[in-house]
């Protein structure tokens, strides 16, 4: 499933063929970043070791793009802890599309040291690589677990909290240092903070799952969805589209001012677990009239998760252009479709 971007911007990309690196490339965000520069024209170099990430994701692009944009594409497995691995990806870079990293807030607080291994030894790997090859810009995702125990509502990008896990450490961590690579270096830097992103290929199984695939794939198979907590536990979910359309403006913006900078990437919409239950049950009963999806079951509070999730989108709005093109439900009929095709 092509993600659809918006004609101007299309047409941005395919105005000139960049070297591109995307870090993370098997993943779910990467792969679709991989997807979408291929299919408009650009040359990518792109990174992975698949510790969470999956073969069958890149062989979906090779797929979806065709062999002759294929052959823009060149892969290299390897470890982002590694630095000489950093430094062989981003030889000839322009644009750096930052994603590789551990995600979930469960497995770093499991073991924090794997994350921090990932999450900032290489992170800070990739600034050195990036800023020794020259790269133009170096976009990375950051993330809404920044804002911690901040109980303002919505979150804007510049007030946050104490961080609630290792993982809201890290990736705090690379915020402070992109930050200083700008100062000291030079090099020019924008840091994503997703909130809560969904859509194909975002892995539905395994113990650090996120809850719209697995939820998507317990339904498919007849499964009682768990819910931690009380269900009213909000979070702002953003659909793949949205966060590929901010990594490109990101890396294509010219203004100075828009660079060295961090930006809530979201849809601006707040959904209850207990809301976003409903709306799946409601769509997949559209793709499987036939299926039977028993209510909920309550589960404790899980440790590290904040409570209430909402981005103010005004900045990425007014310094990148960045517009959602997809609003909650919009995204939840796409994604849907995809895993009935593709996991049931
Ligand atoms: N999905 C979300 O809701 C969300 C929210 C906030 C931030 N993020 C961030 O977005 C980025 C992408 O997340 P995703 O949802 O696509 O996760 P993902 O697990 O699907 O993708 C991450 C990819 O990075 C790779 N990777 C991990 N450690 C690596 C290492 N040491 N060297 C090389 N490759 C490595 C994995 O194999 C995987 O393919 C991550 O930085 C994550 O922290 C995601």
């Amino acid at each position: 499933m092509a993600i659809q971007l918006t004609a101007d911007l299309e047409a941005q990309v395919r105005a000139e063929s960049r070297r591109w690196l995307v870090t993370g490339s098997a993943g779910f965000i990467g792969s679709h970043l991989l997807e979408t520069l291929l299919r408009l024209g650009q040359q990518v170099t792109s990174l992975d070791n698949f510790a969470t990430g999956h073969r069958h994701n890149l062989e979906q692009v090779r797929q979806a793009v065709g062999e002759q944009a294929w052959a823009r594409h060149h892969f290299i497995e390897g470890d982002i802890a590694e630095p000489e691995v950093c430094a062989q990806a981003c030889e000839g870079a322009q644009i750096v599309l930052h994603q590789a990293a551990l995600g979930s807030v469960p497995r770093s607080i499991k073991d924090p040291q794997t994350t921090h291994r990932a999450n900032a030894t290489g992170f800070l790997n990739m600034l050195v690589a990036a800023k020794d090859a020259g790269v133009q810009r170096f976009v990375y995702a950051a993330s809404s677990s920044t804002y911690g125990d901040s109980p303002t509502l919505p979150k804007v990008e510049d007030v946050i909290g104490r961080p609630l896990s290792p993982y809201a450490v890290t990736k705090y961590l690379n915020e402070l240092y992109a930050d200083v690579f700008g100062r000291c270096y030079g090099l020019q830097t924008v840091g994503l903070r997703y909130f809560n992103v969904f859509g194909p290929r975002q892995d539905p199984n395994g113990a650090y799952a996120a809850v719209i695939p697995r939820w998507i794939a317990s339904m498919l198979r007849g499964e009682r969805c768990s819910i931690n907590g009380d269900g009213e536990t909000s979070r702002d979910f953003c659909y793949i589209a949205n966060v590929v359309q901010a990594n490109l403006r990101s890396g294509l913006v010219e203004s100075a001012e828009a660079a060295n900078q961090v930006y809530n990437v979201a849809a601006g919409d707040r959904t209850t677990l207990n809301q976003l239950h409903a709306a799946l049950v409601s769509q997949l009963g559209v793709e499987r009239p036939a299926l039977v999806i028993e209510p909920p079951a309550y589960a404790d509070f899980r440790a590290g998760d904040v409570r209430h999730s909402l981005a103010d989108i005004d900045k990425a709005g007014r310094l990148l252009g960045y517009a959602p093109t997809h609003r909650v439900h919009e995204g939840l009929a796409e994604a849907a479709a995809w895993y009935v095709a593709n996991v049931a």
